[in-house]
């Protein structure tokens, strides 16, 4: 996956959070494709639970200091995503109890999970959120 410029949301820390984050699951998918995911699907996890609460928390803090009118439905789809994501978390746990630690199936379900996020927040949900920001900043 590249970032294209079809991404963009136009404000700079966000768009740098975003190219990051591709960039990770870039990491991801050569690593599937190396049959090494299983070893470092856990460094992608802890990577991605960092990383969701620092760039949420940057995105919901702009909302509420340029009172953004939709801030309420970002917010409750930021939910959704840590929802899913503790999910991926919680299947990392079970595994690393056992003689594993990650999976193929964890490491694609990840993948998946993730750039389903990419291609339906950032392409809609970040971009409305950008272009009223662009106005107000
Ligand atoms: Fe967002």
């Amino acid at each position: 996956m590249e970032w294209t410029q079809d991404l963009a949301v136009g404000i700079e820390p966000i768009d740098e959070q975003h190219k990051e984050l591709i960039s990770r699951i870039n990491n991801l998918v050569a690593a599937i494709r190396n049959q090494v995911c299983k070893y470092t699907i856990g460094e992608t996890i802890s990577f991605l639970e960092e990383y969701v609460v620092t760039h949420f928390s940057e995105e919901e803090r702009l909302m509420t200091s340029h009172d953004y009118p939709d801030c309420r439905q970002h917010i409750a789809h930021h939910k959704t995503f840590m929802r899913n994501f503790e999910e991926l978390k919680r299947e990392l746990a079970l595994l690393e109890g056992g003689t594993k630690p990650g999976s193929y199936d964890l490491s694609v379900e990840t993948n998946r999970v993730v750039v389903d996020w990419i291609r339906t927040h950032i392409l809609h949900v970040d971009k409305k959120l950008g272009a009223y920001l662009k106005q107000k900043i």
